[in-house]
């Protein structure tokens, strides 16, 4: 085995989503609340665009880094939704924006790098970094401050080794979405050290009480030569399995991505960048739908971890995830089980419960669990009285 793969731990949410479904396929009702995508359907329109192209033979390899109609629509997509000025050359499509991250990590880190990652953070970022031969460098986000990066903790972290700092709001798992005024102090430090940004805007869409994502790159403008935006339409329009997504970047950087991606994976699949470009073109309306749902659900899912006795949570402002902390509640047990961690919280909770949350520890966030809510309001109703019988029943 290669030395970094041993490295790399398995993924704990999939572990997670895995149990959930073995016992789903024993008949047993469990309520699954670690889903990381939309439980909407992608949009029609969408669907048809790939029937269409199939059936007119649109079925072989692509230039790797994407067709140029749909790098174009990219291009545009970001001068108008986010303000930010590409040509299509500097605009790379992939299998999702997860490759898009670690073919910008792979790149451009090697060993001796540190690349900074606010923490609690998404679990494939460090990951990606580790595989690179850089070494991960996990920036504390603190609750009292709603889970905000500040300026203060980069600057803190920061050292002459610093080669990257990898952005992500709105936030998973958090939720949290960076504020303006933090997001520009930030990219000005990253200008002043010469610190290679990553922004991870996946879930740019998914905003809610009236807040706004801002993209570092259109509030600090001089980043640009320095900096790579990364999205994708898994979020957006309900895409997860399509797998496409897109980075922007300088010239040099995408030709990297280009050349790795080459020999790699070559483009992503053929069907998927023209379901991808029918997306761009769509109107709003189904977008719009499935966020006015998940603000419905994240508002009744606050109320009501909020009455559950010995667990609290910060309320979110964006994407589709809310961190419970739960650490009031170890050394305590049920049937003989003590819950001691997260890992083991989670755990207790589907065996007795046959309810899935993700242990927070996957995320950096060990007092915490992390539940998802892109799943029905009545499953969220079913889960949430489970958790709050889970969690009356330990002693
Ligand atoms: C923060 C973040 N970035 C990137 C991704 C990757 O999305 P995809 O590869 O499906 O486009 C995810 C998926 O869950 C995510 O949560």
């Amino acid at each position: 085995m290669n030395r970094r793969i041993k490295a790399i731990p398995p993924s704990l949410t999939l572990a997670i989503n895995a149990r959930a479904a073995a016992m789903k396929e024993k008949g047993e009702d469990v309520v699954s609340l670690s889903a990381g995508e939309p439980d909407f359907d992608t949009p029609q329109p969408v669907k048809d665009a790939a029937i269409k192209a199939i059936r007119e033979g649109q079925t072989k390899y692509t230039a790797s880094v994407g067709m140029p109609s749909l790098r174009r629509a990219i291009a545009e997509k970001l001068l108008e939704e986010n303000g930010l000025r590409y040509d299509h050359t500097q605009v790379f499509v992939s299998v999702g924006a997860k490759q898009c991250l670690f073919d910008i990590i792979f790149c451009l880190c090697d060993e001796g790098d540190e690349v900074l990652v606010p923490s609690p953070c998404w679990l494939s970022t460090p990951e990606m970094v580790k595989l690179s031969g850089a070494t991960p460098v996990l920036v504390p986000c603190t609750e009292e401050k709603h889970w905000q990066l500040t300026a203060d903790a980069v600057k803190k972290a920061w050292t002459p080794r610093t080669r990257m700092i990898v952005i992500n709001s709105p936030n998973n798992p958090t939720g949290a979405v960076y504020d303006e005024k933090e997001l520009t102090a930030i990219g000005k430090f990253c200008v002043e050290k010469k610190i290679f940004v990553i922004s991870d805007e996946i879930y740019e869409r998914m905003v809610y009480d009236g807040r706004k994502h801002h993209s570092i790159l259109a509030l600090v403008p001089e980043l640009r030569e320095q900096a790579a935006v990364v999205g994708g339409f898994s979020k957006t329009w309900s895409m997860t399995g399509w797998r496409v997504g897109y980075a922007a970047a300088p010239k040099d950087v995408v030709d990297a991505c280009d050349r790795l991606q080459g020999h790699v994976t070559a483009n992503t699949a053929t069907p998927s960048q023209h379901a991808a470009l029918a997306a761009l073109v769509l109107d709003d309306s189904s977008t719009d739908h499935m966020i006015g749902e998940f603000d419905k659900r994240r508002r009744f899912c606050v109320d009501r971890i909020r009455k559950i006795p010995g667990v609290s949570c910060v309320e979110p402002h964006g994407a589709f995830y809310i961190l419970i902390r739960v650490n009031g509640l170890y050394g305590k047990g049920v049937a003989g089980k003590k819950v001691t961690d997260s890992l083991s919280f989670c755990e207790a909770l589907i065996d007795r419960e046959k309810v899935a949350a993700v242990p927070g520890v996957a995320f950096g966030a060990p007092d915490h669990i992390r539940i998802s809510y892109a799943t029905g309001l009545a499953m969220l109703e079913k889960g949430l009285d489970r958790l709050e019988k889970f969690v009356r029943g330990l002693a």
